[in-house]
């Protein structure tokens, strides 16, 4: 997930969507939780709950201090004071935020050239009002629980506009993992997979964040799914969402197996991880085949960001069989965001998507709880340890003894 518009735009999708009236928003389809109405109007231009949930007067947050790839280089934890919200604005205790593969796209600067450290980390987060500019309370009020896609997230409080903050109706991490995560597999597979039942569907990183998602939205379309990942752990998993082939690339051939039991080829593939497999997956689609370019995660890590691939032939490849590659890229669609984050929360109240997080029960330091471990949780993730997504409790949850 990277944008250059939408880094540029303030690093924030609902100022797109207009988010954030209360009880329209898009997660709205379930009950909501109680709310501690203001009664205390003694500060004239912001309400802060300082009463109830004891907002202290330093936080700490992850700013990128010096470009780079590797998280551990770029970003420091910083201490600095809370700070206060705007007149239209929300001051979000983080619970939860989200780690994206990109996160180290953003701290090596690839987003927005234009972006000079220091600056802020991290993409989404899910948590509880606690502040709150006098506008913002005609649709938020003290206790509101909201998620958000934005910058900033990797912070124990974070200022959000209140118009691009999406009410949700608990603060579950598993709300979380449709802000991006699905939200990219829903849509692209939705508006460039034009998927036919019956059609065969290669997933790449398939038990990651987005790929769970896609596994599923495939499934839904009636199409036989292939799904690859790195231990039989994942296969398991993703054998569990329905995917008809669960490929473990580290005992099974993945060439050979597409040569094999698919010599038809294949008719859409959603590709995360490029390189030699985006050559792969080049290779292996049928007449009018359609990849679609996820992302590359292979080459994150290095100093370009891209890893190398072969495609001098690539013209003829696709002429030979009338295939396409097409680029997609969240922030340039987020007209059909709402819908999407919609559809996608009426799925899961009603049992039908699984939402797989993963908070490092099984990592080598335990689970990741703290602003901290959010630099463990990036290292889990390119260790390809990951089942689902990666999320960080940041807080713990509030015990309220608000007087508000
Ligand atoms: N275009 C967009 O708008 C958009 C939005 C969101 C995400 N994405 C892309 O979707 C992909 C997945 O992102 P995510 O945040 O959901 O992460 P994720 O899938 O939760 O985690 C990344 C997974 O990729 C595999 N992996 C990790 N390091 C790798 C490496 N060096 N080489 C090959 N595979 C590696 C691992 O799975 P295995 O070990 O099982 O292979 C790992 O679990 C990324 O390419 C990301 O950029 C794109």
């Amino acid at each position: 997930m990277s944008s250059l518009a939408w880094a540029r735009s303030g690093g924030r999708a609902g100022s797109v969507l207009g988010w954030g009236r209360r009880g329209t928003g898009a997660l709205s389809g379930v009950h909501p939780s109680a709310r501690r109405f203001i009664i205390d109007l003694s500060y004239s231009a912001h309400f802060m709950d300082f009463k109830g949930s004891s907002i202290p007067s330093s936080m700490k947050k992850l700013v990128v201090t010096k470009l780079s790839p590797n998280f551990r280089d770029a970003v420091r934890t910083q201490t600095v004071a809370v700070p206060t919200p705007g007149d239209s604005d929300l001051l979000v205790r983080n619970r939860f935020v989200g780690i994206n593969a990109s996160d180290i796209n953003y701290s090596a600067g690839r987003y927005d050239p234009s972006l000079k450290p220091p600056f802020d980390a991290g993409f989404e987060g899910i948590g509880e009002v606690v502040g709150l500019g006098l506008s913002a309370s005609s649709r938020y009020t003290i206790g509101d629980t909201v998620a958000y896609f934005g910058s900033g997230a990797f912070a124990e409080y974070t200022v959000v506009p209140a118009k691009e903050s999406v009410p949700v109706p608990a603060v579950k991490p598993e709300f979380l993992t449709l802000l991006v995560s699905g939200a990219t597999a829903y849509i692209a597979l939705k508006r460039l997979g034009d998927l036919t039942k019956g059609e065969t569907v290669l997933i790449t990183a398939a038990a990651g964040g987005t790929g769970q998602f896609a596994v599923q939205f495939a499934k839904k379309a009636g199409c036989h799914v292939i799904g690859t990942c790195s231990s039989n752990e994942k296969a398991g998993f993703l054998k569990s969402l329905g995917c008809d082939r669960a490929i473990n690339y580290t005992t099974e051939d993945l060439a050979k197996i597409l040569r094999k039991e698919y010599p038809h080829g294949i008719d859409v593939v959603y590709e995360s991880v490029g390189g030699s497999v985006l050559e792969l997956a080049v290779n292996s689609l049928a007449k009018k085949g359609r990849l679609i370019v996820i992302g590359f995660i292979s080459g994150y890590q290095t100093a370009s960001g891209v890893p190398s691939f072969r495609g001098g032939t690539l013209p003829v490849k696709l002429l030979q069989k009338s295939a396409s590659i097409r680029g997609f890229f969240l922030p340039h669609f987020l007209s059909d965001y709402r819908e999407a984050l919609d559809s996608m929360m009426q799925m899961y109240a009603k049992g039908e998507l699984v939402c797989e997080v993963d908070c490092g029960d099984l990592a080598q330091g335990g689970k990741f709880m703290g602003l901290e471990s959010v630099f463990q949780a990036v290292d889990y993730m390119y260790a390809g340890k990951n089942l689902g997504k990666v999320v960080v409790e940041v807080t713990p949850p509030t015990v309220s003894n608000s007087k508000l």
